[in-house]
């Protein structure tokens, strides 16, 4: 399918002097999965911001490639879903939140209202439509701010931490939307959590700001010297089984786990 974000050499330095990402080239290909993990502070929620053009680099290039030429048009659809909530909610009421999206790119007054319903009852918003974003809890907040980046359908979305603050029951509806976006999704993240349910490919971001790891999601997760030395945790059920299994085998889900075990019972 071809690339659709292709960055060069990105550096980032704050005005303040530091330096959160250093010299970090990456391709996203149209249609991947790609999870961007690293510890606090290494420079995720940077990179995204820059890849969503948001913030221009210190130094680097990101081009935007499309079945269109116009690159404003690829930028067009983008959802850049801030990591707080509250950076990302700010009209009066959550339902004019959900509708701005579709209303900017101009989708027709009836699919904007099919896509906020369908949203709102997926993600347990029905009764906060009208109720203004700062007067909800944190989690709502997060749902809400997940409604609106999902209500354009953009083609590629840039997710930063989209289920810190939801209960079980909606991290599994976010996380049955995401997998369910046709389209390209990247993921950044601190913990390696959702990763082997969302991505095929991992990024490390090192707490240099610099890419210490890009390969397929078993290659990265599996290797635990890696994911420690860049302040990472190992899936669970790897720290389990490392060791005990060969590479090619560790579980990487509680569900391949429970396969595993099931199957060595029988
Ligand atoms: N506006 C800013 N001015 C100065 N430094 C900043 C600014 N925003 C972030 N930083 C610094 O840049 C580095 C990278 O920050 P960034 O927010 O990209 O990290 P992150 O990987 O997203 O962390 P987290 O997991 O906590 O979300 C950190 O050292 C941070 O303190
Ligand atoms: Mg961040």
């Amino acid at each position: 399918m071809g690339p659709v974000i292709e960055a060069r050499g990105l550096t980032h330095e704050y005005p303040d002097g530091t330096t959160a990402l250093r010299d970090v080239t990456v391709t996203i290909e149209a249609g991947e999965r790609v999870a961007v993990i690293g510890a606090n502070g290494s420079g995720k929620s940077t990179l995204q911001h820059v890849l969503g053009g948001l913030v221009e680099p210190t130094a680097g290039t990101v081009e935007y490639v499309g079945e269109t030429a116009d690159a404003e048009a690829v930028r067009d659809r983008l959802g850049v879903l801030l990591q707080d909530p509250d950076d990302y909610l700010f009209n009066t009421t959550v339902r004019e939140d959900i509708e701005y999206g579709p209303a900017q790119l101009g989708m027709s007054r009836q699919a904007a209202t099919q896509r906020v319903a369908h949203l709102a009852a997926e993600l347990g918003l029905e009764s906060l439509l009208d109720r203004p974003p700062f007067r909800l809890s944190g989690g709502e907040k997060q749902r809400a701010a997940v409604a609106s980046v999902l209500a354009f359908e953009p083609a590629v979305l840039l997710l930063d931490e989209p289920f810190g603050a939801v209960d079980a029951g909606y991290r599994e509806r976010i996380l049955e939307l995401v997998t369910g976006h046709e389209g390209t999704v990247v993921l950044f993240t601190p913990s390696v959590d959702a990763v082997p349910e969302i991505a095929d490919r991992v990024l490390v971001v090192g707490q240099d700001g610099s890419i210490a790891a890009d390969g397929p999601v078993r290659d990265v997760l599996t290797d635990t010297t890696l994911l420690r030395d860049n302040g990472l945790r190992p899936p669970a059920t790897v720290q389990l089984f490392e060791g005990i299994l060969d590479v090619d085998d560790v579980p990487l889900t509680v569900s391949e786990a429970r396969a595993h075990l099931l199957d060595q019972t029988r």
